[in-house]
């Protein structure tokens, strides 16, 4: 989309005797619409030129007499030169652009293409699947569309907890007290239950701590009957994951999880011995990182088995060499913080400069509000629950108001509806504000059709696309024969100026890593198109191009809705 500040910089620059550059990054956006779109303070120009500012305003004012289509006025106001954009120019190019069917809303181009690895997700093998995991899928998924589409290569990578002590842990349970019938119906409520048993156990017999390491070692080892147990254990936890995230639609690249790295550990034990950097500390091998104000990493345990972090450390080279990433992000929760900087830091210490290429993007925690929530398991609330019930309530919703309409939706077609909305006010809620705060879920909250929602935004696109089929337009192709030239007045600026800078939202959001830059962007959109079909006629008016022009901004406005959703995750529906 047109970077307006940048047309207008290269603009100055030959009166102002200027960089174009600079002068983009000196324009700024004047607190108020009277004083203009943009607003040039000249002092830096006046040091230079040994004048008064107020003197460089008019100078260059007086320069600039011939303006250029886009720009309608320009006016000093004491040292600033203040720029007024030509409404109905600007909005033309901003639905026209919307609109442009080569060119997505927002798409960015990146010239390096060695992979962003964005790795999230990485849930515990054996273990529920929890609203604290799915905080991890929904915004490294968010964050994965984001920066494919700025024009990175993106690689997803699920490093599944599939290794430790907790293994041996399990198996010592399953084979005390599995019950296969179970085990089959339910795999992860049933392995759950006996990890919840061993800890019970052991609480009265001290026999069993010793005996899960062993095993754990025995697996390590590749022993058996450790290692078919271990992958059963691991597959059936998968199959129930894979459902998951087909439901989410999230394909992973790579799904190398913990076990994967641990023949890799060995060598890099050797690494950190060449280089000095391990030290022994009650039978454990240590990396020191006083110099960075961390607690000592542990590399192997005083039984020889590997940890979390001396696994964490192998991945990194591991990806290094086989992806060469320009950016290894870690989509996990902030209490995993420290772990993060030490096994960063580890890497650092040894010299290798792909630590600088990893960031830890953490997140806050999550919690319901009220305790009326069934589970399974009691105190855990499941992400698939969650769903269900999203979507069940979400369907009661639609019904309603299919009935009031008299019925147009069919059963299939409110399915459909119904599963995107339910998922969609899931997501958003985990979306929409800084990822590192906590978040309160509620239903009255998530999927209020009024607040700041997912049902909220599908509402206000179904709301324009119903507008659009009533006259006759079924897609969001622009109109060859609408010039744009009638729209002009102030909502329609608004609207102008939230479709032209998408791009800048979503750029902010890659930069940050904050998805919500992108959901407030869009948030902001459907409130203003609102307020915009609440006040100006579309359909009724009686001007056959101003009708046309309308229809263009209310399909450039569904366009931009639409990928932001996208960016989100979040399916659009035609009709609700
Ligand atoms: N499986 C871990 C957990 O559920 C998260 C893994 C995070 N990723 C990593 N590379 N350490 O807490």
């Amino acid at each position: 989309m047109t970077d307006f500040k940048a047309k207008i910089a290269a603009y100055l620059a030959p009166a102002a005797d200027w960089e174009a550059k600079e002068l983009t990054q000196l324009l700024e956006i004047p607190p108020q619409a009277e004083l203009g779109d943009y607003s040039l303070p000249c002092f830096a120009l006046a040091r230079r030129w040994h004048q008064a500012p107020q003197q460089i305003a008019l100078s260059l004012q007086s320069k600039l007499s011939a303006l250029p289509p886009y720009i309608r006025a320009i006016e000093t106001q004491g040292p600033y030169l203040n720029i007024f954009l030509d409404p109905a120019y600007y909005i033309a190019t901003a639905v026209s652009e919307a609109l442009d069917i080569q060119q997505q809303p927002g798409k960015g181009s990146v010239s390096d293409q060695r992979p962003v690895i964005v790795e999230f997700s990485s849930p515990n093998i054996a273990k529920p699947f929890h609203i604290g995991h799915a905080f991890t899928t929904i915004l490294g998924e968010a964050l994965a569309r984001i920066y494919t589409h700025q024009g990175y290569r993106v690689l997803r990578f699920n490093h599944l907890g599939d290794y430790g002590t907790q293994f041996g842990k399990l198996i010592v349970a399953y084979e005390r007290w599995c019950n296969q019938a179970e085990l089959e119906a339910d795999p992860i409520k049933e392995l759950n239950r006996l990890y919840v048993a061993f800890h019970q156990a052991a609480k009265e017999d001290p026999e069993l701590e010793p005996e899960a390491r062993l095993r754990f070692k025995r697996l390590e080892e590749g022993l058996e009957p450790e290692t078919t147990l271990w992958k059963q254990f691991r597959d059936l936890s998968l199959r129930e994951f894979n459902r998951l995230y087909q439901r989410l639609n999230i394909h992973f690249d790579n799904m190398n999880g913990e076990s994967f790295y641990s023949p890799f550990i060995p060598a890099v034990v050797d690494m950190l011995q060449q280089k000095h950097l391990l030290e022994e500390s009650e039978g454990a091998q240590i990396v020191r990182l006083d110099e960075y104000n961390l607690p000592p990493c542990m590399i192997l345990k005083s039984d020889g088995t590997t940890i979390y972090a001396s696994r964490d450390i192998a991945a990194i080279l591991y990806r290094k060499k086989h992806y060469d990433f320009q950016k290894n992000l870690y989509v996990v929760g902030l209490p995993q913080s420290l772990h993060f900087q030490q096994v960063f830091a580890v890497l650092k210490k040894a010299g290798y400069a792909c630590a600088d290429a990893c960031e830890h993007i953490g997140f806050g925690t999550v919690k319901f509000a009220g305790t009326k929530f069934s589970t399974r398991e009691g105190h855990i609330i499941e992400l698939e629950d969650l769903l269900n019930e999203a979507v069940a309530k979400s369907r009661k919703i639609i019904e309603e108001n299919n009935q009031q309409r008299g019925g147009d939706m069919s059963a299939a077609e409110m399915d459909i509806a119904a599963e995107r909305i339910g998922l969609g006010a899931v997501q958003y809620t985990y979306l929409r504000s800084g990822r590192e705060r906590d978040i309160i879920f509620s239903w009255d909250d998530m999927l209020n059709f009024e607040g700041d929602t997912a049902p909220y935004l599908l509402y206000t696109y179904a709301r324009a696309r119903s507008i659009l089929r009533k006259a006759g337009c079924n897609d969001l192709q622009p109109d060859p024969e609408a010039d744009l030239n009638s729209l002009g007045s102030d909502s329609e600026l608004q609207l102008g100026r939230l479709l032209n800078t998408f791009d800048d939202s979503v750029h902010q959001a890659c930069q940050a890593n904050e998805p919500f830059m992108v959901a407030r962007h869009i948030g902001q959109l459907a409130r203003t198109f609102n307020k915009y079909y609440g006040s100006t006629p579309i359909l009724n008016t009686t001007d056959r191009n101003n009708r046309q022009d309308r229809l263009e901004l209310v399909k450039a406005c569904c366009r931009v809705l639409e990928t932001g959703l996208n960016l989100l995750g979040i399916q659009t529906v035609d009709r609700m």
